[in-house]
């Protein structure tokens, strides 16, 4: 294969593929095998840390390393973005040898290239050749690396990871879509589905319980989708009166009904080349089921008060908390619509089933996120705040958690979030949960993880003090302290 079309190549699979991780280990080992290097390597900026992570190598011997910016080769063509090209590492004092050190490898060559969008754009990573099978690296080498490294800029770009701040360098590097946070299993298994339906043109249903992120993951699915550049437009079903869902919908012609003094195009219009999210389409309706139904199956459709068929080139995705099946058994949901909108479902977990590791990484995420919006320094959440958040129940699920922390993030004074910021979690809880003094653990926790809930638990039945709470659980207070600093995931 010529390099140049394996530049094409990459370009359009760039744009495509949806897993960062994956795009970028095919990006490394397509170039090493191009450029004849042994090993080859894509550090990001990490947006959070400010320095650089390495993401994917064909570097079997770590897993992960990392570099602080302007140390080391490429940390200093993150810096400065230059092309770097060493002849003989070991005698340039711009090598650092410590990651040799650690992963017993001993590199002779090197060329690295800043990834960014094009030569005024913030770096956001390097890209690192080491070790040409033959001879060193040459300008020709360096001209290709220089021309992939923007490649990948450009497609990293395109997704959703830029850092939230679209000036600043880096990438927010937490999950495989932007802003999504949480790397449960449970989640993990959502973002594939999600992975999956980006892949297609096929009608998604998004279901689980209201603040899962339904909203949230039907927009990852459209901008990791070919529809990107298209619009993305959503009609809330609930909010629309059964007479306004057509016009709302497919638009109207000037004259249609009193009042309608100029044509408008419905939502499918505004929505072509893009996507168009039916939220709560449990609530759509019942009478408008039959037109969404013949719309479905062959987007044609005709404004309120037109006489022309028309068509529309939109992908549909559904969302609701409603129990659809149950809605189509006491007929308020047409079964034949049914089976055309589910025909790719991806259920969202409860937060509650994600694990508490989960709560305090979409906790301390939201503190940084809404310390950041509303001009505040950046709040961070107390340990005895955190273990009553590790505890609740969240009936209303991640947007629920979203507003305390921004209440509080809003509250607080010292940049610090306590137990008395939180909107009181002595208030009684939804029906079938655990009444005071008394901690409901669900079947299949883990030991730890059901340890630690019960900790939590007591320590905000204490609120918040250590000193009782160890007493009540009869161990030393450092135990506890331990036991709380103790994290179920030692690898994040
Ligand atoms: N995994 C997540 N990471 C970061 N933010 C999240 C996550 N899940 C949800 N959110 C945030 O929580 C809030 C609620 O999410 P969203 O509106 O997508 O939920 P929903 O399932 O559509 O809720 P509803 O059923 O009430 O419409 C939003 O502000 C969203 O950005
Ligand atoms: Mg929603």
């Amino acid at each position: 294969m010529s390099r140049l079309s394996l530049l094409v190549d990459l370009a359009t699979l760039l744009a495509r593929e949806v897993d960062l991780d994956a795009m970028l280990s095919m990006a490394c080992e397509r170039v090493a095998e191009a450029l004849q290097a042994d090993r080859a390597t894509v550090w990001l900026i990490d947006a959070e840390r400010g320095d650089l992570v390495t993401r994917v190598a064909l570097l079997p011997e770590v897993p992960q390393l990392r570099q602080p910016a302007g140390k080391g080769v490429a940390g200093i063509v993150a810096r400065t973005g230059e092309v770097l090209r060493l002849e003989d590492a070991s005698r340039d004092p711009r090598f650092d040898p410590s990651a040799d050190k650690v992963t017993g490898y001993t590199t002779r060559s090197m060329l690295a290239a800043p990834i960014r969008e094009d030569a005024r754009a913030p770096v956001r990573g390097v890209i690192q050749l080491l070790n040409r099978k033959e001879g060193v690296f040459d300008d020709e080498d360096e001209r290709y690396l220089v021309a992939l490294a923007m490649q990948l800029g450009r497609a990293l770009s395109l997704t959703t990871l830029r850092a939230a701040d679209e000036a600043g360098p880096g990438l927010v590097l937490r999950g495989p879509f932007n802003h999504v946070i949480g790397r449960s299993p449970a989640l993990k298994a959502v973002y594939e589905r999600i992975a999956l339906a980006a892949r297609s043109d096929a009608t998604v249903l998004l279901r689980g319980e209201t603040g899962t992120g339904k909203g949230l993951l039907a927009r990852a699915i459209h901008v990791n989708s070919l529809r990107q550049s298209g619009p993305f437009v959503t009609v809330d079903c609930t909010t629309l009166p059964a007479q306004l869902v057509e016009s709302e919908l497919f638009g109207h012609e000037r004259g249609a009904f009193t009042g309608a003094d100029r044509r408008v195009p419905g939502r499918v219009e505004v929505a072509g080349g893009g996507t168009l999210l039916l939220d709560e389409i449990g609530d759509f309706p019942p009478e408008m089921q039959g037109k969404l139904l013949r719309f479905l199956q062959d987007r044609r459709f005709e404004r309120v008060g037109g006489r022309q068929e028309l068509t529309a080139d939109v992908r549909i995705l559904c969302a609701t908390h409603r129990d659809l099946e149950g809605a189509v058994a006491k007929g308020t949901f047409r079964e034949d619509l049914y089976y055309r909108v589910r025909v790719i479902e991806i259920e969202i977990p409860p937060l509650r089933e994600r694990g508490t590791d989960e709560i305090e990484q979409l906790a301390n995420y939201f503190a940084v996120e809404h310390a950041r919006r509303h001009g505040r320094p950046p709040t961070v959440i107390e340990p005895s705040a955190m273990a009553i958040l590790r505890s609740h129940d969240w009936p209303g699920n991640v947007r629920e958690l979203e507003h305390w922390i921004e209440s509080a993030v809003v509250l607080s004074t010292d940049a610090r979030i306590t137990p008395a910021l939180l909107p009181s979690a002595k208030r009684p809880r939804a029906g079938g949960a655990a009444s005071a003094g008394e901690v409901r653990l669900a079947i299949g926790l883990s030991l730890a993880e059901a340890t630690r809930k019960y900790i939590d638990a007591t320590l905000q039945a204490c609120e918040g003090n250590k000193t009782r709470a160890a007493k009540s659980l009869r161990v030393g207070r450092n135990t506890l302290a331990r036991a709380l600093s103790e994290r179920e995931d030692p690898s994040e």
